[in-house]
């Protein structure tokens, strides 16, 4: 099959793979159709994830038609049209019976803290992802869904990572009626965050980016009062200032360790890796939240950080909430809203490219090229 590769960072090509083979009687294998690159692929792609093996396939938000299943599969069969959430999880062990689907103890023999994500490298147990012809499905009777015949299937890809991740941002904001909402981060999983608190009950929802391009689609699309950061000097201050003094209810982290805003952080690391990232955006939300807010963080985060402001956190008496979004918990919800019109998550795509062209795909969401938001990778046709 053909699949996209990783070669290290800001290289990816083409190349032709063996086919995956079911390995346990639980698995799927889904033949892809559509495929998406999602903000997290790029922390990947500009190698800051740890244990990212050249070799590997990225791609953990696509849906597909399912090709063969193992012995045990139940509840999906060969020819049914698919959506997958990015988490691998079993189901059944103490986390997964708790919802928390991205923390599944089962599925990742590298590491404790996370399950299983497609495509993201060893550290998050080391499964080739979709963006490829083929991909191997483990726990079949687990976590992929029928789509229903109502649903465009651009509306389900787009349920697989973004939308349900930013839904689930405004649901861990614990956001209350009438609450200020503000959202670090314009991209796919920021743009759901700041729509999906409206329907949370926020009274004012306000949306931070540098990206002039995306703050127009964050009024368009989400509905919000939007700050080019990069034309603030102090954002923090803004933020007091356009608050009464006070901060917001609610801060919601969907830019992550790549952050821009702080040359500092670039620079210690981007550059010297003297930490894993950038945590500037984390920090507006920690300072510009009112004492005794909520911050939540789907922006994500690797290895280690040091210039968390922690002690601001304390002293606030701020709840942090965060974690990688149990993806298939928001689905009966959101098929609700899709259905009833209350949200069409497709308008988001900007871009959709054939698998062969997916090396220029990255390239142009990495250098937000082209008035970029989400780039959908076209694989092959039902
Ligand atoms: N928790 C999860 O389950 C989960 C799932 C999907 C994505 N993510 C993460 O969410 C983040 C966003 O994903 P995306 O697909 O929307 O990515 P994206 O790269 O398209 O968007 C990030 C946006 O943040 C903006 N930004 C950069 N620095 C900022 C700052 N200091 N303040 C405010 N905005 C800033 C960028 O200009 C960009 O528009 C990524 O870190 C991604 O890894 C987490
Ligand atoms: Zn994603
Ligand atoms: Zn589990």
């Amino acid at each position: 099959m053909r699949a996209m590769t990783y070669r290290g960072p800001y290289k990816v090509q083409l190349a032709d793979k063996e086919d995956p083979r079911i390995e346990h009687p639980n698995d799927a294998i889904v033949r892809v159709t559509r495929a998406a690159i999602c903000g997290s692929d790029l922390h990947l792609y500009h190698g800051m994830m740890p244990d990212t093996r050249v070799g590997s396939t990225f791609g953990h938000e696509f849906i597909g038609v399912v090709e063969q299943v193992g012995a045990s599969v139940e509840s999906v069969t060969a020819g049914d049209r698919v959506m997958v959430p990015f988490n691998i999880s079993c189901g059944s062990c103490y986390f997964c019976a708790r919802g928390l689907a991205s923390n599944c103890h089962n599925v990742n023999p590298n590491a404790t803290a996370i399950g299983g994500i497609y495509g993201y490298s060893h550290t998050c147990g080391g499964y080739d992802g979709g963006q490829a012809e083929l991909v191997r499905v483990p726990f079949a009777d687990v976590n992929p869904m029928v789509i229903p015949e109502w649903l465009d299937p651009e509306d389900a890809l787009m349920m697989t990572d973004a939308l349900s991740t930013g839904y689930f941002g405004a649901q861990l904001g614990d956001i209350e009626e009438g609450d200020t909402v503000a959202v670090f981060g314009a991209g796919p999983v920021g743009l759901f965050a700041a729509l999906s608190s409206w329907f949370m009950g926020a009274g004012r929802v306000i949306v931070f980016d540098h990206l002039d391009y995306r703050l127009e689609k964050a009024r368009e699309f989400a509905h919000a009062e939007t700050y080019n950061f990069g034309e603030l000097g102090d954002v923090v201050l803004h933020l007091k200032r356009i608050t009464d003094g006070l901060g917001v209810d609610v801060a919601i982290d969907a830019a992550g360790a790549e952050a821009d805003g702080a040359f500092l952080q670039h620079v210690t690391s981007a550059k010297f890796k003297l930490q894993g990232g950038s945590l500037i955006a984390l920090n507006w939300a920690i300072d510009g939240a009112r004492k005794g807010g909520t911050v939540a963080v789907v922006g994500a985060y690797g290895p280690m950080f040091s210039a968390v402001k922690f002690g601001d956190a304390m002293n606030k008496g701020l709840t942090l909430r965060m974690n990688q979004a149990p993806v298939k918990r928001q689905w009966p919800r959101l098929l609700e809203h899709i259905r009833n019109g209350y949200l069409k998550p497709s308008d988001i795509i900007s871009h959709r490219i054939p698998l062969e062209h997916i090396a220029e795909g990255y390239h142009m969401f990495s250098a937000k090229l082209d008035e970029c938001i989400k780039p959908v990778i076209v694989v092959s046709e039902e």
